[in-house]
């Protein structure tokens, strides 16, 4: 999704809306430097392994129901794609409580976290910031951008696509916004490429 290099997944990285993911497990068992963020984290293990339990059958039903929205060359079907993801949330939640304790896992929300200035090298951010963007404002998503901009020097955001596999209808004027305050924007292209038209990030430097 982010196309890290080496050299990038050794540097100080934060994972802002990293929910039930497997990300932070993974690149700490790799001895890499990782912080995830998500207000999901204020709730127990047990809590979080519920709620995926519930929710599960649903979320595969809705990607069913928009088969057409995705694009099936690297994950071929519904079932595999299910399997997939409870593997990620699996190693979540096996890795949760230790990375709490090694404070690897933050409950915090945009559009404010609670990290000194440029405290990280990268921050990610993947589905949601511009995914749900019928359910945040533009304000929400400016005021969320810049807080990832202030904690660390690269922002990266993936998709910068909307439910429904179109373009968000904030992309242009957060873009435009950024650039007036200098920021240094740029849309790039990813191999990765599972919602139909997702392949591509928001680079912000700053
Ligand atoms: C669709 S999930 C994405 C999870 C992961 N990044 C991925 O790509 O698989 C969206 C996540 O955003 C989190 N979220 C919701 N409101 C948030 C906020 N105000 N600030 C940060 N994250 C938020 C949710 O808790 C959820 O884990």
């Amino acid at each position: 999704m982010f196309s890290l290099s080496p050299t990038e997944l050794k540097e100080s990285i934060l994972g802002c809306s990293d929910g039930p993911a497997s990300f932070n497990s993974i690149l700490n068992k790799q001895n890499g430097s990782i912080v995830s963020v998500d207000p999901l984290y204020s709730h127990t293990t047990a809590q979080i392994k519920k709620r995926i339990d519930e929710t599960y059958e649903t979320v595969l039903e809705q990607t069913r129901k928009n088969h057409s929205e995705f694009v099936w060359n690297s994950i071929s079907s519904v079932e595999e794609l299910g399997k997939i993801r409870m593997a990620a949330m699996n190693e979540f939640i096996q890795d949760f409580e230790k990375g709490k304790k090694e404070k690897r896992y933050i409950n915090a929300s945009l559009p404010r976290l609670p990290f000194s200035d440029k405290e990280f090298n990268i921050a990610l951010c993947s589905h949601f910031l511009f995914l749900y963007s019928e359910q945040f404002t533009e304000k929400f998503h400016f005021e969320s951008i810049k807080e990832l901009c202030r904690v660390a020097k690269i922002v990266k955001i993936f998709p910068v696509l909307e439910l429904g596999s179109v373009k968000s209808r904030h992309l242009e004027t957060i873009i435009n916004k950024l650039e007036k305050e200098n920021y240094r924007v740029q849309l790039k292209k990813v191999a990765y490429e599972f919602q139909k038209g997702g392949n591509e990030l928001l680079e912000i430097n700053n």
